[in-house]
């Protein structure tokens, strides 16, 4: 570097003071680790990031995508992702064919505002999340063997004349915790029931894994970093010798008929956007694509035969298309606050204990058919690899290369946005987490030793942590 730029220095000397302040009232991390804010730092999805901090923020297309056949595609997948799909056949041709069995009627029912859902309340009706079902074993391509009766996932709603799979609730155990300095906390652990099977019993040793739903924005980038670059970080982790490998899940690509690395859902099971969408349609709406053809019942369900279709497939392959576009460059809002001097100091602890080992903070994207999507740098916070987070986590369900300790890192990029735009802040996969902190403290496995640093750092280095994962 050849001389520092006003900017920079202007920076330098905030932060002394910044450090100064700090040391005076007795804050624990020293000056010398406060790092810097970076250039571009604030740019969380490179030139496709939006400036938008409002309830809407993750609804907006790439800011870099001028095309208008990509502008235009982008917002009929819109229109195609808010609204309901209803019985076919319906009034409303192109929209029908909803069910036979189905969790919702549409997209964002789950996914609201391009958002996070949340488990329901106690004694409330599971709607906008859903639990995954399989047994022992695995079929074929390695993939989870479904319940022989009920699939892979339940759905709890069925057009008329069909009975709903299930009605599934959840309860919550309160586990009393303290940090190190004597404040407490306490985490809920869920438990669920599944009651009023629809179709007789479940198979014997059925594994169950719930999820919600998790933020959409983003995914196209993701998809786009290369495979190299994620054995590479498998490789950098495991060099680094501190308890914490990753693995990429390898699964199946039924378009390219081959394996391929999984990136999407909380176990990467889906290798690309298209797929994962074709799944949702398919699973969660009960409609079929080019890619997903088969009607989601299994034979065993004969209520559900011969009910009529809205076509084969239901979605057209230009709906389709333009559902799979939409997803795949909806855009990734910028960072609020993040040269705030608690937000540096929060970010430093960040690396410093070992949260940025999974939680990677900046990516490159390779080559993607879509310009606008190409060698990006994307701060997604993410490596995209499974981790075993241990048995308070665990499902102990497998899928493809995923234990069932296992999880993969999800992005955090945005994760400051989602009380304004879901207005809840349940995380993690299963949204046990009421805040930030309770996803931190449910963190075990791989990830204990950074728990523990959590747990054990003074009151004010908590807060700015805190405050950095608000900024993203
Ligand atoms: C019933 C609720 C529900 C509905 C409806 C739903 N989703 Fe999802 N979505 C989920 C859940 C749960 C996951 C996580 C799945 C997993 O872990 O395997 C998910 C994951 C995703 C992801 C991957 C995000 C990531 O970061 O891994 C995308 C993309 C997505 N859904 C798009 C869609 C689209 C498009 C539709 C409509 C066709 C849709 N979803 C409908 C619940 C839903
Ligand atoms: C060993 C890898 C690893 C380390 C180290 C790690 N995490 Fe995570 N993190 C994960 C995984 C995997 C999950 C998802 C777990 C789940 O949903 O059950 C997760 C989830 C989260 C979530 C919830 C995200 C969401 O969308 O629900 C937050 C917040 C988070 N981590 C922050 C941190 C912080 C802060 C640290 C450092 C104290 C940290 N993590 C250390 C792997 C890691």
């Amino acid at each position: 570097m050849t001389g520092l730029n006003p900017l920079t220095a202007g920076w330098i000397r905030l932060l002394t003071v910044a450090g100064l302040a700090a040391s005076l009232i007795g804050w624990a991390a020293a000056p010398q680790d406060i790092p810097r804010a970076e250039p571009g730092e604030e740019l969380s999805g490179g030139s496709t990031t939006v400036f938008d901090a409002s309830p809407k923020a993750f609804g907006f297309p790439a800011r870099n995508m001028q095309d208008e056949e990509h502008r235009s595609a982008f917002f009929v997948g819109h229109s195609f992702f808010n609204n309901n799909w209803v019985v076919a056949p319906g009034a409303t041709a192109g929209r029908d064919g909803l069910g036979p069995l189905f969790n919702t009627r549409s997209c964002s029912a789950c996914h609201a505002d391009d958002g996070r859902s949340r488990p329901p309340e106690p004694g409330q009706p599971m709607t906008s999340m859903f639990l995954r079902l399989s047994i022992p074993g695995s079929g074929p391509h390695r993939a989870p063997l479904p319940d022989p009766v009920y699939g892979g996932q339940i759905q709890g709603q069925a057009i008329p004349g069909v009975p709903p799979e299930a009605e599934v609730f959840v309860t919550y155990t309160e586990i009393p915790g303290a940090f190190a300095d004597g404040e407490h906390f306490s985490l809920r652990k869920p438990e669920y029931t599944i009651t009023r099977p629809g179709y007789g019993p479940f198979a014997a040793g059925l594994l169950t894994s719930p999820r919600v739903a998790p933020v959409m924005m983003g995914t196209g980038l993701l998809e786009t970093v290369p495979e190299e670059t994620l054995r590479a970080l498998a490789a950098e982790q495991k060099r680094g010798g501190h308890g914490i490998a990753g693995h990429i899940n390898t699964v199946w690509d039924s378009a390219l008929g081959k394996s391929a690395p999984g990136r999407f859902g909380w176990k990467s099971e889906q290798p690309t956007v298209r797929q994962q969408v074709a799944a949702a349609f398919n699973g969660d709406i009960g409609i079929t694509s080019s890619l997903a053809p088969a009607e989601n019942h299994t034979a065993a369900e004969t209520a559900c035969a011969n009910k009529a279709s809205g076509g084969h497939p239901e979605i057209s392959e230009d709906i389709f298309n333009a559902v799979v576009m939409y997803t795949r460059t909806l855009a990734v809002p910028a960072r609020r606050g993040w040269t705030n001097p608690a937000v540096l100091r929060g970010k430093g602890l960040f690396t410093r204990i070992g949260c940025a080992t999974c939680h990677v903070p900046q990516l490159q994207t390779g080559d993607s058919d879509l310009p606008e999507l190409s060698h990006q740098t994307i701060r997604p916070y993410t490596d995209l690899l499974l981790h075993d987070l241990g048995e308070g986590l665990a499902d102990h369900r497998p899928v493809f290369d995923a234990g069932g300790r296992d999880w993969r890192t999800p992005p955090l990029w945005g994760i400051g946005l989602v009380s304004k735009v879901n207005r809840h802040t349940c995380f993690l996969h299963d949204g046990r987490a009421r805040n930030s902190a309770e996803a931190i403290l449910w963190h075990g496995g791989e990830a204990e030793a950074a728990r523990e640093q959590f747990r054990t750092l003074p009151k004010a280095d908590r807060a700015a942590l805190l405050d950095f994962l608000e900024s993203l």
